[in-house]
């Protein structure tokens, strides 16, 4: 069993980038800049961010954290978003998600000009990507595509089986996987929460990415032989015995799940680390594009 590691194969990418800018500071040009909106202060996305800015950091990339309070009005936001849209030392723009429920979500995303929008959550970037164009592709797909790249896990010919049909996770995933690309060609079956025979279908599966968002949920019974495992989740679950009063947990119950499995993620260190390494991917094309 290959474990599939986010640490190593984040840093073999983010080694690159950093070349990358380096080569852009020598030639006394325009740093890459990121643009991170952060509203309220929910827990997991104070990390998340804070993150994303120190990644940043480390390969050499600016970043401005816009802080919102939870109770901001949407034109407010919206104002500041497309003071952002038209400044032209900004290249990527991101607003955290989820937003407080008296915002609305799909006006946020829409608001982001395409050419900034390094989450690839507009519906221009994401209509792009369904006609297989060159576009930002959302950051966790992108990075589970990197991640199959690292370990040149050709998913040609496959099964895979996508559990969550988000369109920041679990339906990007499904084009990418079956696109017409070096790691695509896959064919690919989507289940959800109407799929009345997921632990069936499950079980079919070459390849599973699991990206519901319930910890624990796919079992060693679910999973076929020598399947390759990609777990998506990170749900916080409250453990007092650890340091921060929880822990990480994915969606796939490793313990049982891992001595079946070809290849498989872990949580911590699998998929996360590849989401930030797809986003600062995003940011640096989104800067050759301003270029
Ligand atoms: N919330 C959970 N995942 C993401 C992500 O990839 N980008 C943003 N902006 N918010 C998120």
């Amino acid at each position: 069993m290959l474990v599939l590691d986010g640490k190593i194969a984040s840093a073999a990418i983010k080694e690159k980038l950093q070349q990358e800018v380096a080569l852009i500071v020598e030639k006394k040009q325009r740093i890459p800049h990121l643009a991170a909106i952060l509203i309220g202060n929910n827990g997991a996305s104070e990390t998340y961010v804070a993150s994303k800015v120190k990644n940043c950091e480390e390969v050499g990339i600016e970043s401005s954290l816009i802080r919102f309070e939870s109770d901001v009005d949407q034109t407010t936001l919206l104002n500041k978003i497309e003071e952002l849209n038209t400044d032209a030392n900004i290249d990527g723009i991101l607003v955290q998600l989820p937003l407080p429920g008296h915002i609305n979500e799909q006006k946020v995303i829409e608001a982001i000009h395409p050419t900034k929008d390094v989450d690839g959550f507009h519906p221009i970037s994401a209509g792009k990507l369904v006609q297989g164009m060159q576009t930002f592709i959302p950051a966790t797909p992108y990075g589970i595509m990197l991640m199959l790249e690292h370990y040149n896990i050709q998913p040609k010919g496959k099964h895979a089986v996508v559990i969550g049909r988000s369109n920041i996770v679990g339906r990007p995933m499904s084009i990418l996987l079956s696109s017409n690309t070096k790691y695509g060609n896959a064919t690919v079956t989507i289940c959800h929460s109407h799929t009345p025979n997921l632990a069936e279908i499950c079980l079919q599966a070459d390849i599973l990415v699991a990206a519901l968002g319930k910890p624990g949920f796919v079992k060693a019974n679910m999973v076929k032989d020598g399947a390759i495992v990609i777990d998506v989740g990170i749900t916080r679950v409250e453990d007092n015995t650890a340091k921060k009063g929880f822990r990480i947990k994915g969606d796939v119950a490793y313990d049982e799940v891992a001595p079946k499995a070809a290849a498989i993620t872990p949580v911590p260190g699998g998929v996360g680390l590849m989401t930030i390494a797809g986003l600062l991917k995003n940011t640096l094309q989104a800067y050759q594009q301003h270029q």
